[in-house]
C-alpha cells in the first residue's frame, strides 16, 4: 500500500483549503480531516462552492481531532500531518476554557499518542501555532535595550495609558520586529493552549524521531476566511460592518497594530516547511514583518468598500488585548527562503473583491461584545 498522503486537519477552514490547493497543485494526494465547526460553517454547511474539492486528489474526511478512533482512521496512509484543527477565538476561550482546552490541547495530544503507540508512517508535522503566545510583542527601550513588557493592566486601560512602558525604568518603548528568542508569555487562554500545543509537539516528535516544524503565524486574513465566525478576524468582522452599514468600533485609540499577512503567503511558508527540511526542528515566525494600526486597516477596507461611514474612535477596549506586535522574519527566510509576496495593498484588493461576491453576513459583534462586558472583560462602555 503506497503512503504518500498529506493529512491536514482543519483542512476545511480558512488556512487550510489555502495549503491543500498549493500541494494539490503539485499532485499531492490530501485528507481534509475536519469536523465541520458550526462556529466556523454555519449550522448547515455548504462546501458546495469549493472547487477544491473537485480534485480527484482531495479525499474529506469528517472527523474529530477530539476522538481517537477519528486519529485511527485518518492516519492510514499518511506521510506528514499538517496540524491546524483548532478553536480559535482569543476573547471566546476565556471563558469556553475546557472546549478550547480539549480541542487544541487534547486534539494534539491525541495525535501524540497514536504516534507513540502505533505502526504508522508519518515523517513529518507541521504545527500551526500562533504569534499570540508572545503576549506583549518586543519593544526598544532608549536605555534599557531590548525589552518585554507585562500585559497592560486594568488600571492603565481604565485611564487610557494605552503604550506599555519600559518594564525595567518605566521610560517610554517603541514596538520592534519580535524574534521567535522571545519571551513567552500567554495573555488568554487560546495563547495558552497554543503554546502548550507548541510544547507537546516540540518533546513528542523529539522523542518519536519525526521532524517537526512549529509555524507561529501572525494575523492571516484574505479571501476564504470565515464571515460567519463574529469571535476572530478582525477583517471579516470590519467588513461585515461596513456591508450592512454599522460604523466601526475601533478599540483604544485606534493606533494598536498588527502585523498582517495574506493567506496565499501562509500557505506558501507551509508548503516549503512540507516539501524542503531547511526548517526541521524549528520555530518560524510567519508574518509581513511589517506593523500596520488597526485605524488604517478600518480605512483602507472603508476605501475599498465605498463606505461613506467614518469609523468611530470608542475608547473602548478588550482586556487581555496586545497594543503592538509585529515579526522578526529573518529566520525563515534564513532557513525556508521565505518572504511575503502579496502587499497589503494587493491583499485587500484581492479580499474585498471576495466578500462582495459572498452573501451578506449580519454584523453579530454585539452579541460577543455583550459576552464579553458580562463576563467583566470589556471595558470602556457607560455600563462599565
Ligand atoms: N487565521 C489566523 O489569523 C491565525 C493566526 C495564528 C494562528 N492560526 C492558527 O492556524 C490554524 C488554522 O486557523 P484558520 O484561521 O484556518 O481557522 P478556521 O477556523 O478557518 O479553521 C479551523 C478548522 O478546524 C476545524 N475544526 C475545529 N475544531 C475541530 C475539531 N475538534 N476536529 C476537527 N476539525 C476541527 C473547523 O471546522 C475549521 O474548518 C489554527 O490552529 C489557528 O490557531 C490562525
Ligand atoms: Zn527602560
Amino acid at each position: 500500500m503506497s503512503v504518500d498522503k498529506v493529512l491536514i486537519t482543519g483542512g476545511l477552514g480558512f488556512i487550510g483549503g489555502e495549503v491543500a490547493k498549493r500541494l494539490v497543485e503539485i499532485g499531492q494526494r490530501v485528507v481534509l480531516f475536519d469536523n465541520l465547526s458550526p462556529q466556523i460553517h454555519g449550522a448547515v454547511p455548504n462546501l458546495s462552492s469549493l472547487s477544491l474539492l473537485r480534485s480527484t486528489d482531495v479525499e474529506v474526511f469528517r472527523g474529530d481531532v477530539c476522538r481517537p478512533c477519528d486519529w485511527e482512521v485518518a492516519l492510514s496512509d499518511v506521510k506528514c500531518v499538517i496540524h491546524l484543527a483548532a478553536e480559535t477565538g482569543t476573547a471566546q476561550s476565556m471563558y469556553e476554557i475546557s472546549r478550547y482546552t480539549e480541542t487544541n490541547v487534547g486534539g494534539t495530544a491525541f495525535l501524540l499518542n497514536y504516534l507513540a503507540n502505533h505502526k504508522h508512517n508519518v515523517a513529518k508535522i507541521i504545527l500551526a501555532s500562533s504569534r499570540s503566545v508572545y503576549g506583549e510583542g518586543a519593544y526598544l527601550c532608549a536605555c534599557c535595550g531590548l525589552v518585554y513588557p507585562s500585559m497592560r493592566s486594568e488600571e492603565m486601560f481604565r485611564s487610557k495609558r494605552w503604550q506599555p512602558a519600559c518594564p525595567t525604568c518605566n521610560g517610554p518603548i517603541v514596538a520592534t520586529a519580535t524574534p521567535e528568542e522571545a519571551r513567552t508569555s500567554p495573555a488568554s487562554i487560546y495563547a495558552a493552549t497554543k503554546l502548550a500545543q507548541e510544547d507537546l509537539v516540540r518533546i513528542a516528535t523529539k522523542a518519536l524521531g519525526i521532524p517537526a516544524v512549529i509555524f507561529r503565524f501572525q494575523n492571516v486574513y484574505g479571501e476564504g476566511q470565515s464571515l460567519k465566525n463574529p469571535y476572530t478576524g478582525i477583517l471579516s468582522i470590519f467588513s461585515n460592518q461596513l456591508r450592512s452599514g454599522v460604523t466601526i468600533n475601533l478599540y483604544e485609540d485606534g493606533q494598536e497594530s498588527r502585523d498582517f499577512i495574506h493567506v496565499s503567503d501562509v500557505a506558501r511558508a507551509v508548503f516549503l516547511g512540507v516539501t524542503g527540511d531547511g526548517a526541521d526542528g524549528s520555530t518560524l515566525n510567519v508574518g509581513s514583518g511589517r506593523a500596520t494600526t488597526v485605524e488604517r486597516i478600518a480605512l483602507l477596507l472603508r476605501e475599498r468598500f465605498g463606505s461613506e461611514t467614518q469609523p468611530l474612535v470608542s475608547g473602548q477596549y478588550r482586556l487581555g488585548d496586545i497594543r503592538h506586535g509585529y515579526a522578526d522574519t529573518a529566520a525563515i527566510y534564513e532557513q525556508l527562503g521565505f518572504a511575503p509576496e502579496i502587499s497589503l495593498e494587493q491583499g485587500l484588493d484581492r479580499f474585498v473583491a471576495w466578500v462582495k461576491q459572498q452573501a451578506p453576513e449580519p454584523d453579530r459583534l454585539n452579541a460577543v461584545t455583550e459576552e464579553l462586558i458580562s463576563r467583566g472583560l470589556y471595558g470602556g462602555t457607560c455600563r462599565n
